[in-house]
């Protein structure tokens, strides 16, 4: 599940990322849908901030990607990304059934899809996300908090740069058919052909209104205000059929046309005018900046001196070209195409686009023209007049590495953090004593004792063990088990002793006694002990000095009860309990083990998960540094107690506070003792 889950992780990132930066490169052809949008559902008085939601759309797509990818701000992220999902499923579902819009626009122009395509990949998407919402716990987290703050602002710092760049001049990455060096001749007609209307073929626009595809010949094209919206051009024969030689021509057909005011289809000779002609191109001469209208007198005036053509191509509206007159006082020639055309040729409104021999050779926003260094005849690279070398392919490795390089330097800091931290662990946990002992409790008879005890000891016999193996026992069996396991690896410890050194406490059984029998271990303050016999820190220090005074080594329990988890209260509980050892000087604590022993999880099946074990070890290693010192608290042995198992071991010891297990129910086997045992590879 956990692979399935990183996967579909990772595709839903890699979506999102790229959808995100495919339309952010082109933030003004996002603003475009976003008002085709609006003022389809009739929200046409909110399209001043069209270009302001473009950039939030993108920009927000984008980061989702981002912190999905890294597996961090999980529930902000999934959140988003479901309204975005939620907004724009449904919508792709009413564009695919009516058609109302072309083209979704998803990933901006860097991949078209249909709008059945769109609404299948969102399909899949709602799926995919659904399955995260459900398991975002095993999503994976590919970077520490801090790094990933810092990578976040450099994604956010790259994704605003390529919506500015896009935004106040053309697309930094252009996908669009008009980029400098493009033989809009060729593009357009195809080799050898002509875009006339007086052949047996004739050039047609299909426009689309209310989901409803209709011709209309070059002369008689539909009004868009009355919601036409322009689709394609293509050649129809006589014989009804769309021409051959243009689908040959696909990949590179362009569509695009030039009328004359008379309606005269120009495209041709537009194309084919040998030497330079200027094209000022405004998609809407209403909202066409008015800033730099200057510099279309200075550009017209060079056009006529240089014998370059210079033409104004706009979309048809004679009220919008009356009042453009009228402000500018332009007195040079208007020639028509699509609004739609125009904007796919340049972003800007107004622009100017430079064709040489029917060849783009450069195109700019108004306001971005060196214009009096065109006029001066200073060269540059517009105003040389050759073809400017964009390089797109170059752009694109630009951003994939602003993208990736800052993602792998971290991620490679963050390695090396790791490797360097793992190593410090290592070497601190080598100078501790690793152990796995069991807690027999009231469970075994003498035969049943001594019989477990030859059976580990045959388990092990001959094999390499990476840790010192202890067995605490019933009083009854300890002299026994000791005999039992002699001439093994195997330790021997009682599960109690008494407070007393010696005399009239009947029942109570003396740590010499437990010494006598060569026992080595012995187990003080188990919960279990605390709990029915209620033993405190007076009682255990003076068990542990006996112990100490013994030779005995004291496996010390620690361990909080659910309620105390629960309310937040586990850390004191424990520091409280600690207290007892506290007492010791630094030689005499040296000798000890702790043992962490979570009361909620001892023979409850429940076991502490790694993270909750290892906070509750590092902070018994931290206090013990604060009582005494960092080496005393380094070379502390602190073992993990409650529900561990053959398949938990593995887990809990490769944590760097954990040095092993008191094992209870587990140890009362050998075939469930032994895999603890070998846990420590
Ligand atoms: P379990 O391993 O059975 O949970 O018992 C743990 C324990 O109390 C060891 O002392």
């Amino acid at each position: 599940m956990k692979i399935v889950v990183r996967i579909v992780q990772f595709l839903f990132a890699a979506v999102f990322i790229f959808s995100g930066l495919a339309k952010c490169v082109d933030p003004a052809g996002t603003s475009i849908k976003v008002t085709e949008y609006l003022q389809y559902f009739g929200f046409g008085m909110l399209t001043d901030l069209s270009m302001g939601i473009a950039w939030l759309l993108c920009i927000v797509e984008f980061i989702c990607g981002v912190n999905i990818l890294l597996g961090h701000a999980r529930h902000l992220t999934l959140v988003v990304s479901t309204l975005l999902l939620l907004l724009f499923t449904p919508l792709t579902l009413w564009l695919a059934l009516t058609d109302a819009i072309s083209e979704c626009g998803c990933f901006g122009d860097a991949v078209h899809l249909t709008n059945w395509q769109t609404f299948g990949k969102n399909l899949i998407l709602i799926v995919m996300l659904a399955l995260l919402w459900t398991k975002s716990e095993l999503m994976y987290r590919l970077m520490g908090r801090t790094f990933y703050v810092f990578y976040s602002y450099c994604a956010l710092g790259l994704a605003v740069w390529l919506c500015w760049m896009g935004s106040w001049r053309e697309p930094f990455i252009d996908f669009r058919p008009f980029t400098p060096g493009t033989n809009l001749k060729e593009a357009v007609m195809g080799e050898g052909q002509e875009q006339t209307t007086d052949s047996d073929s004739e050039w047609v626009c299909i426009y689309q209104r209310n989901g409803v595809r209709q011709e209309f010949s070059l002369d008689s094209l539909p009004d868009e205000a009355e919601g036409w919206e322009f689709v394609e051009t293509i050649e129809r024969h006589a014989d009804g059929k769309v021409s051959d030689d243009r689908s040959k021509a696909e990949p590179k057909h362009i569509d695009f046309f030039v009328k004359t005011a008379d309606g005269e289809v120009i495209t041709d000779e537009l194309l084919s005018r040998p030497g330079y002609t200027l094209l000022l191109l405004s998609h809407s001469l209403d909202k066409a900046s008015q800033h730099d209208i200057d510099r279309i007198e200075l550009l017209s005036e060079y056009a006529g001196d240089n014998d370059y053509g210079f033409l104004c191509l706009t979309a048809r509206d004679e009220k919008q070209l009356e009042r453009w007159k009228f402000n500018t006082g332009a007195e040079y020639p208007f020639v028509f195409t699509d609004a739609s055309i125009i904007e796919t040729m340049c972003r800007s409104n107004p622009a100017v686009m430079l064709l040489r021999d029917g060849v783009i050779c450069w195109k700019t926003p108004l306001s971005r023209l060196d214009a009096e260094g065109l006029t001066s005849g200073k060269l540059n690279e517009q105003t040389s007049g050759d073809i400017e070398e964009i390089n797109y392919h170059n752009r694109i490795l630009l951003v994939l590495f602003l993208l990736f390089a800052p993602f792998f330097l971290f991620l490679l800091v963050e390695i090396v953090q790791f490797l360097h931290k793992q190593t410090l662990i290592n070497n601190s946990k080598k100078m501790r004593k690793k152990i796995v002992a069991g807690n027999w409790k009231m469970n075994t008879t003498l035969q049943e004792g001594i019989a477990l005890a030859e059976g580990l000891k045959e388990a092990l016999a001959g094999k390499k063990v990476n840790c010192d193996v202890v067995v605490c026992t019933p009083f009854i069996s300890v002299a026994s088990v000791v005999k039992a396991v002699e001439g093994s690896v195997i330790g021997v410890g009682a599960e109690d002793c008494s407070a007393h050194e010696k005399g009239a406490y009947t029942g109570e059984v003396a740590a010499n006694m437990i010494a006598s029998t060569g026992a080595k271990y012995v187990i003080l303050g188990h919960s279990e002990r605390r709990q029915y016999h209620g033993e405190n820190n007076e009682l255990l220090v003076a068990k542990l000095q006996q112990a100490l005074a013994n030779g005995l080594t004291p496996i010390f329990c620690v361990g909080e009860v659910k309620e105390e988890r629960v309310n937040g209260t586990y850390k004191e509980v424990i520091e409280g309990q600690m207290e007892a050892l506290y007492t010791l000087s630094a030689e005499d604590f040296a000798k000890c083990v702790v043992a962490y022993e979570p009361v909620w999880a001892i023979g409850t099946g429940l076991t502490a998960t790694s993270e909750q074990a290892e906070e509750v070890h590092a902070f018994i290693r931290a206090s013990i540094a604060k009582k005494y010192d960092a080496a005393v608290a380094d070379n502390t042995s602190i073992l993990y107690g409650g529900s561990c198992k053959g398949s938990n071991a593995p887990e809990l010891f490769a944590q760097p506070d954990i040095d092993g297990g008191l094992i209870g129910g587990a140890a009362l086997k050998v075939d469930t003792f032994m895999p603890i045992i070998e846990a420590w590879k």
